[in-house]
């Protein structure tokens, strides 16, 4: 196959909270399939941001008592430093408060707006008389108007599921002042999606999304598109409409703009074109991984703001479903909405990588991450299947046979059927079907600890005359291991590294597989992954708390 130019991003995290758990499931997944591509021999670029502006983050760092700049340049480094410890390895990461994104903001609102694609109408609104500011939905609570439930939110009811206009709210006040909102008059902006009814069905029909986003789409469709409102009053953290005074483009209108962004950056960084990417009618590759909640904003508002403003769409739109943990949503007195900082005070990043990637598919379901199966999953595949077979393997080639390996591949057949895997474990990778290529992967480890108990080395070895088939069976199973090795890579980054170190070469290459090491000299054995017991679990619960 011909060398593929990539393009991929992952939703961009919101500058006001900590990364935790379920945002990793997004980022892993990502990591993991541009690892793969890498591996391939493909060109593939990842590229990500801190989601900076609105009125929560603005809200936020006013309680602080800091500028909404100082906050955000404080979450982005926590931030960055929780992905580079769990091996997400982003080409840029970068800000929707950039220099770059407001040029291409600016520059998609005016080509929509020479477009004919914005229009301006004054709507009326919450307003806090006090804070004066126009209160966000979830900014306002009040009695639910249908169950009278108390403490409910603006726009739907926690306790009886419905859902309402702020308006109906009984005794509503704005979270932000305690004020009782009162409706005010002020000009928005539009834009005009109506008008791209026809291009985004047959879009949305060319097989750029998942049957299941497709279906909702058909949904949407029925029951009609309306005009997206990206404008919002100041006092607001965000970009300035071009020509007004005190109106912003709303959060969600740069948002996406900000995977533009952040390349952007990184082409000013390297030689890379940004119109080889972004170009209407470039022949690379763009994909967009997201979760199932922020659809609507990816397959529909997205490839409007570029059709309408000339810029390329995206190949496709990767939808995953949301993260339960021990099968219910996350929460906080369970000790269950856990933080990727807390995670990794207790457990190697791997064994998550490891985790999701046996559970994720190219579907939108959702995903359980069950604790106690978790720990029995890692340490039986990894610990007790794959390592297993190099830790138990490595001390006779260190030990009797000078760190060497046989000459002689002593078993073909079998080292055959792991290279011929190569292909259906790589269109498992290809297709997202992570959770197929792990348990194709296991199979073959099964395989091999099959062998190495079916030979017997350590008997054999007391057995006069058997030294060299001991050589050549152990040998055998170092390189059925490096075959093993090579195929986790995508997942398995670090561990990855250090069998490198212990095969003595220089990288696990997709290719190199197809040829096993001979005479080839390695390095002592250390452990590569320790098992995870009970204790460090509830420690991570238990600080998870409160
Ligand atoms: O839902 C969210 O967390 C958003 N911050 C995602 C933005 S993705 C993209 F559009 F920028
Ligand atoms: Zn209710």
């Amino acid at each position: 196959m011909s060398k593929r130019r990539i393009l991929v991003t992952s939703a961009l995290p919101y500058a006001n909270g900590e990364i935790h758990l379920g945002h990793l499931l997004e980022y892993i997944q990502t990591d993991i399939w541009v690892r793969f591509q890498k591996t391939q021999g493909h060109e593939c670029h990842y590229v990500c941001a801190d989601d900076a502006h609105g009125t929560p983050i603005m809200l936020k760092a006013d309680e602080m008592g800091i500028e909404p700049e100082a906050l955000i340049a404080e979450v982005s480094k926590r931030h960055q430093s929780d992905f580079s410890d769990f091996n997400i390895n982003f080409s840029q990461f970068h800000s929707t408060h950039s220099e770059e994104n407001r040029y291409f903001s600016e520059l998609i609102y005016s080509r929509l707006k020479d477009s004919g694609f914005i229009e301006k109408r004054v709507i009326s609104q919450a307003f806090d008389p006090e804070k004066e500011m126009f209160l966000p939905d979830r900014f306002i609570k009040g009695e639910c108007p249908k169950c009278g439930a108390d403490d409910q939110y603006g726009d739907n009811c926690e306790a009886c599921g419905a859902t309402y206009s702020t308006t109906e709210l009984k005794n509503a006040r704005s979270v932000v002042s305690g004020a009782i909102p009162i409706e005010k008059d002020s000009e928005h902006y539009f834009f005009d999606l109506p008008q791209f009814e026809d291009q985004l069905k047959e879009w949305t029909n060319a097989g750029h999304l998942q049957d299941e986003v497709s279906n909702k789409l058909a949904e949407w469709f029925e029951q009609g598109l309306q005009q997206w409102d990206i404008s919002r009053d100041k006092p607001y953290f965000g970009f300035q409409i071009p020509g007004t005074e005190d109106k912003y483009f709303y959060v969600w209108l740069d948002a996406p703009i900000g995977y533009m962004a952040s390349f952007k950056k990184l082409c000013d960084n390297s030689d890379l074109e940004f119109d080889d990417f972004f170009a209407k009618g470039s022949d690379t590759e763009l994909y967009h991984f997201i979760g199932k909640d922020i659809v609507y904003f990816h397959a529909l508002f997205w490839p409007a703001t570029l059709m309408g403003s000339n810029f390329r769409t995206p190949n496709a739109i990767f939808a995953h479903g949301f993260l339960s943990v021990n099968g219910q949503k996350m929460s906080k007195s369970r000790g269950t909405f856990i933080q990727a900082r807390t995670y990794l005070d207790s457990f190697n990043p791997e064994c998550l990588r490891y985790y999701y990637a046996y559970k994720l598919s190219a579907k939108i379901d959702d995903i359980d991450l069950n604790l106690e199966d978790f720990k029995q999953r890692v340490n039986s595949d990894i610990v007790g299947k794959v390592v297993n077979i190099a830790s138990r393997s490595a001390s006779f080639v260190t030990k009797k046979f000078e760190k060497e390996l046989s000459s002689l591949c002593i078993e073909q057949d079998l080292y055959d059927e792991f290279v011929a895997a190569n292909s259906e474990i790589a269109q498992h990778y290809e297709a997202r079907n992570f959770g197929h290529a792990m348990r194709s992967i296991m199979k073959l480890a099964d395989k091999a600890n099959q062998y190495i108990d079916d030979k017997k080395p350590w008997q054999l070895i007391k057995e006069e005359g058997r030294e060299q088939e001991v050589h050549e069976i152990t040998s055998l199973a170092i390189n059925l291991f490096r075959v093993l090795m090579t195929y986790l890579k995508p997942v398995l980054p670090e561990m990855a590294k250090q069998s490198e170190v212990f095969l003595n070469i220089d990288s696990l290459n997709w290719d190199d597989v197809k040829t096993p090491l001979l005479s080839h000299q390695i390095n002592k054995f250390k452990p590569l992954m320790t098992r995870i017991e009970d204790e460090q679990i509830e420690a991570m619960v238990e600080s998870s708390k409160g």
